[in-house]
């Protein structure tokens, strides 16, 4: 019998020291060895290319680099959107194009839809995962794409038991992939989902993913 989990809410796990690690990679830049291109194995800015006023949502954004070194090879009438509960750290002025968000991407909702939305090593800290990939897919522009990080084993039900196998199938059969290799879900085009999963809170307290570095367990009947 496993031992039940002490599970909190949003608000709690936002203050928890899991979220607030300070030692978190938070300054991922577009390309290169510590980037988004790396991380995520798309040329996000081939991706935006030849689109009229190209539009990026980045989910938990950390200092937003990524972000602003996109903003110089973009057009004057792109939409760069970063949103991270920690405010912007980046030093130096932002540019016109990039609006920063502090905010937590669990309550967080956009009023508009986007050409590419990204998740880079966000959704580990994230009570509700299957509740954001949920939103987040239907904030996708047409043609656009969705990529995120998405760890199974952190997806447990109430007595602890693994989930993640049955969220993989749900969020297959809802049109996203999962590639194992990579622990990334991405999605094409805008969908309205609805998994069978009803999130009952988070354990802050799961310990290290397979990044290393403590994560969250979410947990869901
Ligand atoms: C590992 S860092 C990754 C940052 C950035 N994507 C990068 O790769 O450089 C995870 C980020 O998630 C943010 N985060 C954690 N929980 C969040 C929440 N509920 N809403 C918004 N951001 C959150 C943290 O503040 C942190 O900046």
């Amino acid at each position: 019998m496993r031992k039940q989990r002490a599970l909190v809410t949003a608000v709690d796990l936002e203050r928890s020291s899991v979220v607030a690690n300070n030692t978190m990679n938070r300054e991922r830049g577009l390309t290169g060895v510590n980037s988004y291109a790396r991380e995520l194995g798309v040329d996000l800015l081939a991706h935006l290319a030849d689109r009229p006023a190209p539009s990026w949502l980045d989910l938990c954004s950390g200092e937003g680099r990524a972000l602003r070194e996109a903003a110089s090879a973009l057009p004057a009438d792109a939409v760069l959107t970063a949103v991270d509960l920690v405010g912007p750290l980046a030093p130096g002025p932002t540019p016109p194009t990039l609006e920063e968000i502090i905010a937590s991407v669990s309550t967080w909702t956009p009023t508009r839809t986007y050409d590419l939305i990204t998740c880079v090593h966000g959704l580990h800290y994230i009570g509700d995962q299957l509740g954001l990939l949920t939103r987040a897919a239907s904030w996708l522009s047409e043609d656009g794409l969705l990529t995120a990080h998405f760890d199974p084993d952190s997806i447990r039900r109430p007595d602890g038991t693994p989930a993640g196998r049955a969220a993989i199938t749900a969020l297959r059969a809802s049109g996203f992939r999962y590639s194992p290799r990579h622990h990334r879900v991405t999605l094409h085009g805008p969908r309205s989902i609805t998994l069978p999963f009803t999130y009952v809170g988070a354990d802050p307290d799961a310990g290290p993913n397979y990044t290393g570095q403590p994560a969250v367990g979410s947990y869901y009947t």
